[in-house]
């Protein structure tokens, strides 16, 4: 019998929702193809529900949510609700919750992109950073004292535990081996980057230093290694990306590289991210948020969300299908997009969907 993916779909806020029926589309297009079924269930969770109800995240919600095979995420913030209660009480508690202990966010641009990085092409731009997603600064430990005091103290601390960081060393080293530019064919090697600050951070980048090399030596002696302070990965990021293949990095450190990596695929428009239990219920989400501005105007970019459905499909093992999306997406951006700027493409958000899914 065929099977069939039980997929939650949380379509969210601002232009979360018109992002996610593009996503939708392609995704239902591509099961007929591959032979597979789709068996989508809505989640109303966002801004509009916590206005509306006062709750920002049903108690019931991640148990809910463990029952579906994958999670598809359309974009959480609302500009009637204040920065932090839904990201935090949605984006991050789903996080904690499902245990999604990686963050997995391609840095790939597509042909016919324009790229802010001046004599770069798509064969330059083509890693992978893996950012760690459950500790770090992000774990909640700290507080504060004298609040509002000359004297006031607050501390927020970076925390890592062995397991935590062994897990997500063990993701990346696996990543490599098996999607590194050896295996894909368009490099030398597979190759593991750690990106840390072991000359400042000297406790936990320790810790993250030694459980790579140790892990990397025992298990991965195919996968190179090597290691960047993560001040001189943004410059190299800029500077020469084609040195890299997959990173593997801290939470806070990781969100703030892959931002930059963002703008140089292109943008928010087609950057892509997935929150990856490997043995539970993944998420898969644009990293862009919501655009409230442009919300019901059928002009933002739905090549994010198609992107993150693709990410979705091959976390689920459709590897096939999975890389004919991303070749849809690419024939697109190549040959019909105008720009990947929302108003600026050359094409409404539906129209954009239509053109990747008939390319499938
Ligand atoms: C991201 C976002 C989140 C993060 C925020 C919204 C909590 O910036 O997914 O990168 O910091 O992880
Ligand atoms: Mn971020």
């Amino acid at each position: 019998m065929a099977t069939t993916y039980r997929i939650a779909v949380i379509p969210g806020d601002g232009t979360g929702p018109e992002v996610t029926a593009e996503a939708v589309k392609v995704l239902r297009h591509a099961a007929g193809l591959g032979g597979f079924g789709v068996d989508l269930t809505e989640f109303d969770f966002g801004g509009d529900r916590y206005l509306r109800t006062g709750e920002v995240l049903p108690a019931t919600a991640a148990d809910e949510l463990r029952g579906f095979d994958a999670i598809l995420l359309g974009a959480i913030g609302h500009p009637g609700v204040a920065p932090g209660i839904l990201e935090k009480g949605i984006l991050l508690s789903l996080r904690f919750a499902l245990d999604q202990y990686i963050n997995l966010r391609p840095v790939r641009l597509y042909p016919g992109v324009e790229c802010p990085l001046k004599d770069k092409g798509p064969a330059d731009i083509d890693y992978v950073v893996v950012r760690e997603n459950t500790g770090d600064v992000y774990s909640g430990c700290g507080g504060n004292m004298m609040k509002g005091t000359p004297h006031e103290v607050a501390t927020q601390e970076m925390v890592y535990t062995r397991f935590q960081v062994d897990r997500c060393l063990r993701y990346a080293f696996e990543y490599a081996r098996k999607y590194g530019k050896l295996a894909r064919g368009v490099g030398p090697a597979n190759t593991l980057g750690l990106v840390g600050k072991t000359n400042v951070l000297t406790f936990v980048f320790d810790l993250w230093e030694r459980a790579f090399h140790e892990l990397g030596e025992a298990e991965y002696p195919d996968i190179k290694r090597d290691y960047y302070h993560v001040d001189a990965t943004c410059m190299w990021m800029v500077k020469s990306p084609e040195w890299f293949d997959v990173l593997v990095t801290a939470n806070m450190f990781g969100d703030i590289i892959t931002d930059l990596g963002a703008i140089t695929q292109g943008g928010m428009g087609i950057a892509a991210g997935g929150n990856i239990n490997p043995g539970g219920v993944s998420m898969f989400e644009p990293i862009g948020g919501s655009a409230p501005k442009y919300t019901g105007q059928g002009v933002i970019n739905p090549l994010a969300a198609i992107c993150a459905a693709a990410m979705m499909l091959q976390t689920l093992g459709e590897d096939a299908i999975a890389t004919r999306i991303e070749n849809a997406v690419r024939e697109v951006t190549a040959s019909k997009l105008q720009s990947l700027a929302a108003g600026r493409m050359g094409y409404s958000t539906s129209q954009v969907g239509d053109l990747v899914a008939e390319r499938v």
